[in-house]
């Protein structure tokens, strides 16, 4: 099974050059499932309806989420019943939507999990054991053909511990969330295909995807940005990974950068 999966998908930017570039990447590496991080495509902050649906009509199969999940409350309004967009699983227990779902593609059940890292992030539930919990009751090679976690946190360290811990058991463990590609993409000594951040989709001209003066004014002053934040215009990087999964073990057999367009170095 081929997979991609692209980092935080920030504001218009990042979701025209993804709907834009997706058909040359669909071409070139024939996935059979592509993910998103999304929690940042509107605006910067949350995600709506209809950014969903733009979305997975270009062909994105699943989008993650993460803190700003909820920050766009328009999304209140159709995450029960919209499976293919997932919140932290770690979320208290009456949370609306869902951390983990099972898809059907190409006649394989593909596990995604969507977790969060509590160090310099908010209190939520121990995202070990909300990992652990599913993983219990559902194997690769056996009960589905592929698991693919999306680890959301600030730390790096957290998101090595995370892909360690499950090691064996998933076949691809993505970080999201710091909107910078590390460059550790690998297969660990189990077989989990493994890479600490993903990077973003969006302008990197900017920091961490809102406008570098705005952002720049509020780190120098303290206060409040008159007018508030807005994501940067320019033209934006896409950052992924290409993923080789081995259909009868659900293990990774590769794992590949790629980064293309906009200001960042390209990896293809
Ligand atoms: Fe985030």
């Amino acid at each position: 099974m081929k997979i991609l999966f692209f980092g935080d998908i920030f504001g218009r930017s990042g979701r025209d050059a993804l709907i834009k570039q997706l058909p040359n990447l669909k071409n070139k590496y024939k996935p059979d499932f592509i993910l998103a991080n999304g929690e940042n495509a509107s605006h910067g902050k949350g995600i709506s309806h209809s950014i969903c649906k733009e979305l997975f009509s270009a062909g994105v199969d699943v989008i993650t989420g993460g803190n700003h999940i909820f920050d766009n409350s328009d999304v209140f309004n159709f995450i029960d019943e919209e499976k293919r967009l997932l919140r932290p699983n770690n979320y208290p227990i009456d949370t609306p939507g869902r951390g983990y779902e099972i898809f059907e593609k190409n006649l394989k059940k593909i596990l995604v999990i969507n977790v969060m890292g509590r160090v310099f992030m908010q209190p939520l539930d121990d995202p070990f054991e909300s990992v652990r919990k599913i993983l219990n009751e559902k194997k690769i090679g056996k009960d589905v053909s592929a698991i693919i976690i999306d680890i959301h946190c600030e730390a790096t360290s957290e998101k090595m511990a995370i892909g360690h811990e499950f090691d064996g058991k998933a076949s691809l463990i993505v970080g999201t969330h710091t909107h910078v590609p590390t460059a550790d993409g690998r297969i660990l000594t189990k077989g989990t295909a493994f890479i600490s951040d993903l990077g973003m989709c969006g302008d990197y001209d900017s920091i961490i995807g809102m406008d570098k003066v705005k952002s720049l004014e509020r780190f120098k002053k303290k206060i409040p940005i008159k007018g508030g934040m807005n994501p940067a215009t320019g033209e934006a990087t896409l950052s992924l990974v290409y993923v080789e999964i081995d259909d009868e073990t659900g293990l990774a057999s590769s794992i590949k950068q790629v980064i293309i367009g906009g200001s960042l170095k390209e990896i293809s």
